[in-house]
């Protein structure tokens, strides 16, 4: 692996940055971890995306704050800034060779603020197995799917978001104060086209999310079921809802210093959740709940075959105990989903790990700057 950190500023000369890690993530070199910081004066980056040697790749992650940042780059002091951290999955076909990779920031208007030039050489070409079947699709003639649009997009809060949220909140990069779900968009609309596809392709088991806070998602997968009609299936509601747990960095290092335990904002009430269900009139046999950390209730969880498993708990902790109980269960043909896979190091590595030592080839694609997916075979 060669890497050759080259930045210059954009056209437009606006942006500064300081790319803090570039570097390939597989030893075949087919995915590959940016961040960094970007400084754009006087303007407000509004979104992000990569191109590879000239044609668009992937969205970019950016916009997390970082209280020191105006110490450690004195220099851009006057400068609006953004980290960005990027997960990219080079696409099938590329040739190994000298390659250009570049992020682009825009405005709100979508006018370009400037671009990140990365310039590194791959020694392989990308080879990737085929997946089973192309990307996940929902029926747009179903005669419930107007039902299905309005539910996800009530459960992501859009409609009532304040003019200044609204752009955060169709990507899912906040923590919503009312809206049922933290995700975005792209991710729930995601999630539907893989619930519509298993039960569409009858792939046998139950569906369940690992970190559900509010419940948005696990209501978007009954939602789905119901329209669908179909009776039979379960959902799993996997939480402590009383938060995420304290760091154990001896066991786990990756989690080193992780506060999210201390976040109230993250521990939701098994009482509320269920009573968002309820709000959708979406409580009944079909949705059951499993309460306490992941560790305590997985591996013994009354669960027989799993046809789609969302991982969102957000530290490696979280995300390897519930991979680790879970992931067995998982029919051919079923999906996983992983929430955090852009946007949190240590969630990326848990998975990384688990599916290197279980020998897991089928590819992993993004849903979104964060979200990522894969089909087992
Ligand atoms: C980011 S939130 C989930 C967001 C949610 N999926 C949505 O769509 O809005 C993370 C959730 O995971 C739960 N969690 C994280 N780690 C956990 C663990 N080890 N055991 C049980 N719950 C955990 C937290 O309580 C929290 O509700």
């Amino acid at each position: 692996m060669t890497c050759n950190p080259n930045q210059m500023p954009g056209p437009n000369m606006t942006m500064n940055s300081h790319v803090e890690e570039f570097s390939a993530q597989t030893q075949d070199q087919s995915e590959w971890s940016l961040s960094g910081w970007a400084f754009v004066p006087g303007e407000v980056i509004c979104s992000a995306h990569a191109e590879l040697d000239g044609k668009p790749l992937a969205p970019v992650s950016w916009g997390w704050p970082r209280p020191a940042v105006q110490e450690d780059f004195p220099e851009q002091s006057a400068a609006k800034y953004a980290g960005f951290r990027s997960y990219l999955c080079l696409p099938a076909g590329l040739e190994a060779g000298a390659h250009q990779l570049e992020l682009v920031f825009l405005d709100e208007d979508g006018r370009e603020l400037g671009r990140i030039r990365q310039a590194f050489a791959t020694s392989n070409p990308v080879v990737k197995k085929p997946v089973r079947d192309s990307r996940p699709d929902i029926d747009r003639n179903h005669p419930q799917a107007a039902y299905l649009d309005l539910l996800e997009k009530t459960l992501t809060g859009l409609p009532y978001a304040q003019a200044e949220d609204y752009r955060f909140r169709q990507d899912g990069r906040d923590w919503p104060q009312q809206a049922h779900s933290m995700a975005g968009m792209e991710r729930l609309r995601h999630l539907r086209a893989c619930v519509e596809t298993l039960v569409r392709e009858n792939i046998p088991g139950d569906l369940i999310e690992t970190g559900v806070w509010r419940g948005g998602a696990c209501i978007l997968m009954r939602g789905v079921l119901r329209a669908l009609g179909d009776p039979s299936r379960t959902v799993w509601v996997a939480d402590s809802f009383a938060g995420l747990p304290p760091p154990d960095a001896g066991k786990y290092p990756a989690d080193a210093g992780d506060r999210l335990h201390a976040f109230q904002e993250l521990a939701v009430s098994m009482e509320q959740v269920r009573n968002n269900f309820q709000r959708y009139d979406l409580l009944d046999g079909q949705v059951r709940f499993l309460k306490g950390f992941f560790a305590d209730t997985l591996p013994t969880a009354p669960i027989g075959r799993l046809s789609l498993l969302r991982l969102d708990g957000d530290m490696y902790e979280s995300t390897i105990d519930a991979v680790t109980a879970l992931y067995p269960k998982l029919s051919s043909g079923g999906f996983c989903i992983v929430d955090d896979y852009g946007a949190v190091p240590a969630c990326r590595l848990a998975i990384n790990d688990y599916r290197r030592a279980h020998g897991i080839e089928e590819p992993i694609s993004m849903i979104d700057w964060t979200g990522a997916w894969w089909r087992k075979e």
